[in-house]
């Protein structure tokens, strides 16, 4: 029987362990950090990115992944940590993507920390979910996505998407997210 697609590369089971305190995966074979430095033009406070980059350019967030082949019929799969602190009043988050083919979607399932997860559509279409340890937020297909995280400790989720969804960050750069989540006498407010 023939059962392998031609498209679906044949590989071997494995595992990958992980230390859901510290949010990082045990032996990735990619660990990916983005900077405040990386974040240029993401934030509504460009003075505030610029203090901090000159303070020292923090790490905004790190990802972990033990990829498999990028093709339909593989799973992606990571550990996203998302580090707290602001810029100016604005919540560090993620840059935000949508994925290449559009018409995949993802599952994150927060394992630590508190946020909120932003999701807009090209035709502008944008709502938020909240995270928090062992709640799961949807992304549907068509939902370019971002991670904001609304705590004072890190905010860790596993993340699995199809192999072949990739990542369109040029678009998001330049239509941005219609709503923030902003930190105003101690409480969250998303405008
Ligand atoms: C993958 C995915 C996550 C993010 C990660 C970093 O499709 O959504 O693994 O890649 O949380 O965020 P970005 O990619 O927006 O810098
Ligand atoms: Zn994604």
């Amino acid at each position: 029987m023939n059962f392998i697609k031609p498209a679906t590369t044949f590989i071997q089971p494995f595992a990958v362990s992980f230390n859901l305190v510290e949010g990082i995966m045990l032996n990735p074979k990619s660990h990916l950090v983005r900077r405040a430095g990386d974040m240029k033009g993401h934030y509504r406070d460009h003075e505030a990115l610029a203090a901090l980059i000159a303070a020292g350019n923090p790490t905004h967030y790190e990802v972990f992944e033990t990829p498999v082949p990028h093709e339909y019929g593989h799973l992606m799969y990571c550990i996203s940590k998302l580090h707290p602190g602001l810029v100016g009043e604005e919540w560090f988050m993620t840059k935000g993507h949508y994925h290449t083919a559009i018409n995949t979607g993802e599952i994150y399932l927060a394992l630590r920390g508190e946020g909120l997860m932003m999701m807009k559509t090209p035709d502008g279409q944008c709502r938020h979910e909240r995270f928090e340890p062992g709640r799961m937020v949807y992304v549907p297909p068509y939902w370019g996505h971002r991670s904001i995280n609304t705590g004072r400790e890190p905010l860790i989720s596993f993340c699995v998407y199809p192999g072949d969804a990739g990542h369109n960050y040029g678009d998001i750069e330049k239509e941005g997210f219609p709503r923030r989540a902003f930190c105003r006498n101690g409480a969250t407010v998303v405008e």
